[in-house]
């Protein structure tokens, strides 16, 4: 074993800052449950100045559903100018495509002769996302908690912002940490997750299920139109009776609605319910839309603004940079395993 290789203590060396990173998949639209549940965090995160930031395009995990290869590249530019309208600075941070960085996929690989299948079979999200296709589900699908883990790893990553349904692929991550260092030595960093004020918006159109993109007449996405949101606002489903009140017996499509409301405004839940009180839904829906329209615009007009080349430039400074602190840790990877000549 070689004495140079750097553990990554000494790379952590004092004053740095712990390294946060965090991806979201380019797969269509983003909308307001992904704004409010991961990206408002990231640039709240970043301006914090408390981290490091990485954020990345994960467009090779986008690979194991089935997409259009046409819309892959327009879908990837949308989601970096998502980032940079919603307020990531990529003077402060790292913003990146995945594939632009080959060291993603070549420490999954090194990292898959450490991964258990018996680990990757037990994870829920393969078995729901594969579960039906049987033995035709393609391995990508299988693989992808380790590709994740190779996201997080190599950039020595301290804490890991990600919504509930991540965490068993962060578990996963940090085992193959323990693993992987107890059989070639310290090499990569044990990441923790980070769950700031975990909010699930459900769907407009009913509020049993999650606000997602396949589900558009339930869902607000972030560039809908003033028009658009006011007419999915007020044709979502409300519930018996007609108070405006969250948290109580047979009322989620209300609790649901203040709390979008209440996580827009900044104000509390209960004081939206005493601003409505004997008002009736249709009042209060005017009035949600309005600070849906309101919170939207500057993103909006943020988006509209950001020319393609400045979209262009931030991704190719985001993957050099990238490149050159994924490719010294691979580096040190490829030495632990003995792949150094
Ligand atoms: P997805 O496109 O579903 O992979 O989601 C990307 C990010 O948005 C993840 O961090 C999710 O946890 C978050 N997210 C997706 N849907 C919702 C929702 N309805 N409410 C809150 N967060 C969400
Ligand atoms: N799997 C994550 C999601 O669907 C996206 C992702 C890929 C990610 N690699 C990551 C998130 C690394 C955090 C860290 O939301």
């Amino acid at each position: 074993m070689t004495t140079k290789k750097l553990t990554p203590k000494a790379e952590g060396a004092p004053k740095r800052k712990p390294v946060l990173v965090s991806g979201i998949q380019p797969t269509g639209k983003l909308h307001l449950g992904n704004y409010l549940g991961a990206l408002k965090h990231f640039v709240e995160l970043q301006n914090s100045g408390k981290y490091n930031c990485y954020f990345f395009i994960a467009d090779l995990h986008s690979m194991t559903e089935a997409y259009n290869p046409d819309e892959k590249p327009s879908q990837i530019l949308d989601l970096a100018a998502d980032y940079l309208a919603a307020g990531i600075d990529s003077k402060q941070s790292i913003l990146f495509v995945q594939s632009e960085v080959p060291a993603h996929a070549e420490l999954a690989w090194i990292l898959n002769t450490v991964t258990p299948i018996g680990e990757l079979k037990r994870m829920t999200q393969f078995k729901e996302k594969g579960g039906t296709d049987g033995d035709a589900t393609n391995a990508g699908l299988f693989d992808y908690p380790v590709l994740m883990a190779a996201d997080i790893l190599l950039y020595n990553a301290a804490v890991v912002p990600v919504g509930d349904d991540q965490d068993q692929h962060l578990e996963l991550t940090r085992t193959l940490v323990r693993r992987f260092n107890k059989r070639y030595g310290d090499t990569f960093v044990e990441p923790q997750p980070l769950h700031t004020n975990v909010l699930r918006l459900m769907s407009l159109d009913d509020p049993r299920r999650k606000m997602s993109k396949s589900r558009s007449a339930g869902c607000l996405f972030l560039d809908d139109e003033p028009a658009v949101i006011r007419k999915k606002i007020m044709r979502a489903v409300t519930d018996s009776g007609n108070e405006v009140l969250a948290e109580v017996e047979g009322k989620p499509a209300m609790t649901n609605l203040l709390l979008i409301y209440s996580a827009l405004s900044g104000i509390a839940v209960r004081d939206i319910e005493k601003k409505y009180a004997g008002k009736g839904y249709g009042e209060f829906k005017k009035g949600l839309a309005e600070v849906v329209v309101n919170s939207l615009t500057p993103f909006q007009a943020a988006k509209k603004k950001l020319k393609p080349a400045i979209v262009e430039k931030a991704l190719d400074d985001g993957a050099k940079q990238a490149r050159t602190v994924a490719i010294k840790k691979l580096r040190e990877v490829y030495a632990s395993v003995g792949l150094m000549r």
